[in-house]
């Protein structure tokens, strides 16, 4: 589709895709859209991050282009690398014809020997697609200054072949679990969104709307259990993917209700740490109850 024209178009098309955006996100990305501004979302664990730019791009009719990062990625792994294999399959071809004139060696290093990693694909495929750069934080100091250059202007140069261009930018959507501090001359060039715990009643929502047909009640009372988690010092504070699956999991074995039984056998659906699991434990009577 074109692009949204308000912030509640947006809103809606997402809610068509499966997401639910509060007003602060929806307007976050509507910015972005249309001022072709990238956006770093950053949040607890299991928010909605990454699934944001998925269902952006499945409603917008974009290609969904993602560079995951992680620690040791270099910018071969983000741009472009030369197929080696066929360049030295090539290379013998040529040799057995005994060729070997210049024009035959310079195609070694032309596109067809060209193997695009994500950024390059994003930048030919311009507004046509949403690139999603997933825990940029994971990459290190100098992948994050490399991206800034790229974010900067859109354009590549790749030496053997020239300098490639995006007319229109793509949308890019950049998320980050803070596991360290981001720069600030990355955090400049992009809109900012924070994205929190949902309250309550957005939850039960969004359950709803991921996992259709399961009951109402019991969601209810999952939520309410999983905001009292949340509220406990644990290692890893359940996210909303936690809270789908635990009330899946419980609809799935035929459960109405959240009692501290059937919390008991099912806690490896939202609480994924021994130490975690013990605390939780000792203290489920009050976890589960008067939700
Ligand atoms: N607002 C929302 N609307 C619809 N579904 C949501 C929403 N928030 C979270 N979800 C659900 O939660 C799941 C997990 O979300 P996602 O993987 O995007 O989290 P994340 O913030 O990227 O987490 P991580 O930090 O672990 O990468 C999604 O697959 C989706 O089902
Ligand atoms: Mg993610």
């Amino acid at each position: 589709m074109d692009c949204p024209e308000t912030v509640g178009q947006l809103t809606d098309v997402l809610r068509d895709g499966g997401y639910l955006a509060d007003r602060g996100l929806a307007t976050a990305l509507f910015v972005s859209l249309s001022l072709h501004r990238p956006i770093l979302l950053e949040g607890e664990v299991g928010v909605g991050k990454t699934e944001v730019a998925k269902v952006l791009a499945a409603v917008l009719g974009r290609r969904l282009i993602r560079l995951q990062c992680y620690e040791g990625i270099d910018t071969n792994q983000a741009l472009y690398e030369w197929d080696y294999a066929r360049q030295m399959l090539h290379i013998r071809a040529l040799s057995e014809r005994q060729v070997a004139d210049s024009d035959a060696v310079d195609k070694l290093f032309g596109p067809r020997f060209l193997l695009e990693r994500p950024l390059l694909e994003a930048v030919r495929a311009g507004d046509q697609a949403v690139l999603l750069i997933d825990e940029v934080d994971r990459a290190d100091d100098e992948f994050e200054a490399f991206l800034l250059e790229v974010l900067s202007d859109f354009q590549i140069s790749i030496p053997e072949i020239g300098t490639i261009r995006a007319d229109s930018p793509p949308l890019v959507v950049l998320t980050s679990n803070r596991t360290r501090e981001l720069h600030d001359a990355l955090k400049r060039r992009c809109l900012y969104h924070w994205i929190g715990y949902p309250p309550a009643e957005r939850e039960v929502e969004i359950v709803l709307l991921r996992a259709p047909g399961v009951s109402e009640t019991l969601t209810r009372k999952v939520v309410a259990a999983v905001s009292r988690l949340r509220e406990m010092d644990l290692a890893k504070p359940p996210g909303v993917a936690e809270t789908i699956d635990w009330v899946r999991t419980l609809d799935f074995l035929g459960e109405n209700d959240l009692h501290t039984e059937i919390a008991e056998q099912t806690l490896g659906a939202v609480v994924k740490e021994r130490d975690d699991l013990e605390l939780v434990r000792d203290n489920l009577e009050e976890i589960t109850s008067g939700a």
